[in-house]
């Protein structure tokens, strides 16, 4: 157990490496040779500190030389036993020699967390050898938190960065730093998107210095900080009565406020803006595009090096969509491939995974790909918001492992999201991954332990996107706890099933959002917040699903062909997204041979019993792990289990009295 009053997560050096532990894991003793970095470089300096964290055992000693060498990748590194085509070197020295490489100082810290977490993996010398560049040149995290300290969609505790209006700086955000750069991040958005109450301020002289404090530590480890900004902050705080992006008063009051923030905070990455979206002000107000909103502030923004990301989630949540052409699912697309290179240079969409709202199962996003002049970025969530709130385990990595997988049709090669979102098929300078995180003050920093799966999974997946989910879920349980190789595999076998599991007894085939309003923990089959205009779902006595077909909302169009085709007809449509297109009856009959509704008994039936599985088995970790995980996670279970059966018989019997039709199983349906 950590000292601290919060958990080292993976980079528990102590509890992982020495004698007593269950693999025998000796890290030895290090010594560090720089060869054409700059010593004092705070990056290098940060590199340095933790090989020396890292290598804390006694006797072996391990030689470590970080070397600048122009070749490797941007932020990439190599590590090898050999410098500059000899070994002779490590002939000569009588200790494990590693030499990384790096043209760059991230890069060589990188390598640095490289080294250690083989090391920790129990990997020895000479068989540590790596050679890597990050796919995504923006690998981010997006905090959600708000500066009273309370996080919107969190679900660990309170804020670490703001308590009650303030700024905290202190030991835990040096470790969150090294926890983010261990797994690649480059960039970390501190606040929420909805930029509310003394969040506006945050460019103000109010907190220039505490924000500076913390983007100097950010700093040291690589990390560039950004800030959510308040589109409105002309009115609000400049006192100006509009804000509309193409007024004279307004662009010169950005220009003023802008030099000042970067006079303050001359590192800082740039804005992320939310805006026309939920209540948020933005450019259509004032009758402008978001391309005259994001640019206006790109161009001011552009000669200190910060760039704009511009949140796609833009939708009118009040539409009335009694009229079948209305569907939020299109707003992303309908607001933005209009104005598919009308985006400055130093502009870049942040784009869902999804046309609506990090559910579950959804169809990618038809905008990743379909805008193909513009740079964009994929945000994806690991707070759990719909997907369990970190009580239920489900590891999302399988699903963000689809999303980049899936094959947009933009052009004859290099069309995957994955592609797209990394810059390659359109070369764009900016473009990336972000996450809204999961992480609050908790001790073990994710709320359920087992959601720092997630929190680690996205930071190395974003870095190389050819990691299989279970090599990453595997390099987890293997850094965080210590466990003999049976239970290691089942705890690796528990997170890559527990997303298809958490699916299989909330809401069926994609149609998604049958969750308590507002909240989103829980199940309310017609519980769609915005619902004034009839259930989301559609379902009455002879089927549910929403038609989104050339026939129903056009959203199926949206993509480029063949998957406009395949997913306009219910017999191409991929099964797990059969109801997010297309209205089907009951007694249609799936390819298992199994109806609608049979589906929808048996997926309930069995994901239930396969989470009570799962809690059963966790029982086996007792004494295996540290008392406080186990605690944890055990409780977690407990609410799981009890979710998963008021799911199960919520769903079960509302569609056994839609339908009226019987499970033909003859089981209970309360
Ligand atoms: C969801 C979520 C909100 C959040 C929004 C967003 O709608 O429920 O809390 O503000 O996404 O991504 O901006």
């Amino acid at each position: 157990m950590s000292e601290k009053g919060w958990s080292q997560l993976w980079l528990d050096y102590a509890s992982k490496a020495g004698k007593d532990s269950v693999n025998g894991i000796r890290m030895g003793n290090v010594n560090v040779d720089i060869k054409d970095f700059d010593v004092d470089n705070r990056v290098i300096e940060s590199a340095v500190k933790e090989l020396n964290r890292a290598f804390c055992g006694d006797n072996d000693k391990v030689k470590v030389t970080l070397v600048r060498n122009k070749e490797v990748a941007k932020e990439g590194y190599r590590i090898g036993n050999i410098i500059g085509g000899s070994n002779e070197n490590v002939a000569k020295s009588d200790a494990p020699e590693y030499v990384i490489e790096a043209s760059d100082e991230n890069g060589a810290l990188y390598g640095v967390f490289h080294l250690i977490r083989e090391k920790l993996m129990g990997k020895e010398y000479p068989n540590i050898c790596a050679d890597c560049a990050p796919s995504n040149p923006l690998r981010m995290m997006n905090h959600w938190d708000n500066m009273d300290g309370s996080i919107e969609r969190g679900y660990s505790g309170r804020s670490f960065f703001f308590v009650g209006d303030e700024i905290v700086v202190n030991e835990r955000t040096v470790d969150y730093a090294r926890f983010m750069a261990s797994v690649g991040i480059n960039g970390v958005v501190i606040n929420n998107v909805n930029v509310k109450w003394a969040a506006t301020d945050l460019i103000t002289t109010r907190f220039f210095d505490k924000v500076k404090e913390l983007s100097d530590i950010f700093g040291d480890y690589g990390i560039k900080l950004y800030l959510s900004l308040n589109f409105a902050s002309p009115i609000e705080l400049g006192g100006l009565p509009i804000c509309d992006p193409l007024d004279k008063d307004v662009i010169n009051w950005w220009k003023d406020k802008i030099k000042e923030v970067y006079d303050h905070l001359p590192d800082l990455g740039g804005f992320l803006v939310k805006a026309d979206s939920e209540g948020r002000p933005g450019p259509f107000t004032y009758g402008r595009t978001q391309a005259d909103g994001a640019n206006m502030l790109g161009d001011i923004i552009a000669q200190y090096g910060g760039i704009i990301i511009w949140r796609c989630f833009v939708y009118n949540c009040t539409q009335d969509w009694r009229d079948t052409k209305t569907d939020r699912a299109r707003a992303g697309y309908d607001y933005f491939k209009g104005l598919d290179g009308e985006y400055h240079d130093n502009v870049i969409l942040q784009i869902k995974n999804g046309p609506m709202d990090f559910q579950i199962r959804e169809p990618i996003s038809p905008l990743l790909g379909g805008l193909t002049k513009t740079n964009q970025m994929l945000e994806v969530q690991i707070a759990q918001e719909y997907t369990g709130h970190q009580i239920d385990v489900c590891y999302l990595i399988p699903m963000f492992k689809e999303i980049l997988g899936f094959k947009t049709y933009c052009r004859d090669d290099l069309d995957t999201v994955a592609d797209v979102i990394s810059g390659r098929t359109m070369g764009n300078k900016y473009a990336g991954m972000a996450a809204v995180i999961n992480t609050g003050n908790d001790y073990n920093w994710t709320g359920n332990d087992l959601a720092a799966a997630n929190l680690y999974g996205f930071g190395r997946l974003a870095f190389n996107t050819e990691l299989s989910s279970e090599e990453i879920a595997r390099e987890w349980v293997r850094l965080t706890f210590d466990l003999e190789q049976d239970l290691e595999d089942k705890l690796v076998d528990m997170l890559l099933r527990s997303r298809e599991i958490y699916e299989k007894y909330t809401s069926p085939l994609g149609i998604g959002w049958m969750v308590t309003p507002s909240d989103h923990y829980g199940p309310s089959v017609d519980g769609y917040e915005y619902s004034r205009w009839g259930t989301y779902h559609r379902a009455d006595h002879l089927g549910l699903g929403v038609d989104r077909t050339d026939k129903g909302t056009g959203y199926a169009q949206q993509y480029y062909s063949p998957n406009a085709e395949m997913y306009n007809d219910p017999k191409t449509c991929p099964e797990n997204l059969l109801l997010f297109f297309h209205h089907i009856p009951y007694t249609w009959k799936l390819a298992s041979g199994q109806s609608l509704i049979q589906y929808i008994y048996d997926s309930h039936f069995e994901g239930c019993a396969e989470a009570e599985e799962l809690a059963e088995t966790w029982k086996e970790f007792e004494g295996k792990v540290s008392d406080r995980t186990y605690a944890c996670v055990s409780e977690r279970f407990g609410r799981q289990v009890y979710n998963a059966r008021e799911w199960r018989d919520q769903v079960n019997s509302y569609f056994y009295r839609k339908s009226g039709i019987s499970d033909e199983k003859g089981r209970t349906i309360y």
